[in-house]
């Protein structure tokens, strides 16, 4: 099954309403699916089945997907494109994307806490979880960048953003796909990898903001309207783009010390990244 079909048949306990409706909505646009993509992939070099993942896949897309909606809302960025088309409190309305990105949220526990046949999989998920899309990872990281859109720009600060508003999620990815090939003792070195990727991701998140036009990205790049700490702000964007690739190269080399453990998708998957333009 395509992991599109996948992600919406994951919320068939559902009964039909507007929330479901702008639930799915979102989840439709047309997003990289960047960490389900990470996550089977970890799975596989570890020589697992990886469908064994596809309820923690569509878990950990839904959290990003509602961490979407919300970073789009007025309250937030106000943004009004996302994945190519109308945010979702523009399509819908704010109290239905409110609700939508909750029941999102909501939703990936529910998978995250029957995922697989395994107790002890599903509880350590559940808890990874929480830990990174909560109030010491994700949310911190938002709860940051917007507390910053009026500082002086300070890089410490944008790489605690980045790391925690994007990294999270993309270290939980690589830590569920871990947890799934029952290799419990390899997460501190996901952990780190994962962080150093999204400073990575969100470093070229800050340059293609800057340097495309929405159109091309399918969201509106708006860093500039709202003050924000985009790392193009303190240096050019060569240079930037420069940290962006030695980062990227050492993510590869701190995946290459991982034991009994094949890095071929995981490389082709961080080599396209290099070369995203949206
Ligand atoms: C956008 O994430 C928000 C960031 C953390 C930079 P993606 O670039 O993965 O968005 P989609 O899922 O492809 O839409
Ligand atoms: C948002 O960062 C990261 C999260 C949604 C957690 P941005 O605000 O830069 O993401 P975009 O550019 O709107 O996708
Ligand atoms: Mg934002
Ligand atoms: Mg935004
Ligand atoms: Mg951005």
């Amino acid at each position: 099954m395509k992991f599109d079909d996948l992600l919406i048949q994951n919320l068939s306990n559902l009964p039909t309403s507007t929330v479901k409706e702008a639930m799915i909505y979102a989840l439709n646009g047309k997003g990289k699916r960047i960490r389900p993509k990470l996550l089977y992939a970890v799975v596989k070099g570890y020589g697992v089945d990886p469908t064994i993942a596809n309820k923690l896949a569509a878990a950990i897309e839904m959290v990003h997907t509602y961490s979407l909606i919300h970073d789009d809302l007025p309250a937030m960025d106000n943004d009004d494109l996302r994945r190519g088309r109308a945010t979702c409190h523009i399509a819908y309305d704010e109290a239905t994307a409110i609700l939508a990105g909750d029941a999102l949220l909501t939703q990936a526990f529910y998978l995250t806490a029957s995922a697989t046949d395994s107790y002890k999989i599903n509880g350590y998920c559940t808890r990874a979880l929480s830990q990174y899309s909560g109030a010491a990872g994700m949310i911190y990281g938002q709860e940051l960048d917007i507390k910053a859109e009026n500082m002086d720009l300070d890089l410490n600060l944008i790489k605690n953003i980045h790391y925690n508003k994007t990294g999270c999620l993309l270290a939980c990815s690589l830590i569920l796909g871990c947890y799934a090939a029952e290799k419990f003792d390899d997460a501190k070195n996901w952990h780190e990898i994962g962080l150093l990727l999204g400073l990575a991701f969100q470093i070229q998140d800050d340059i293609l903001d800057v340097t495309s036009d929405a159109q091309t990205l399918g969201k509106s790049n708006s860093d500039a309207k709202n003050n924000k700490q985009n790392i193009c702000r303190l240096m050019s964007v060569e240079e930037a783009t420069q940290m962006m690739n030695r980062l990227y190269d050492n993510v590869k080399k701190k995946i290459e010390n991982i034991d009994e453990f094949n890095s071929e998708d995981i490389y082709a998957i961080i080599d396209k990244l290099k070369i995203r333009s949206k």
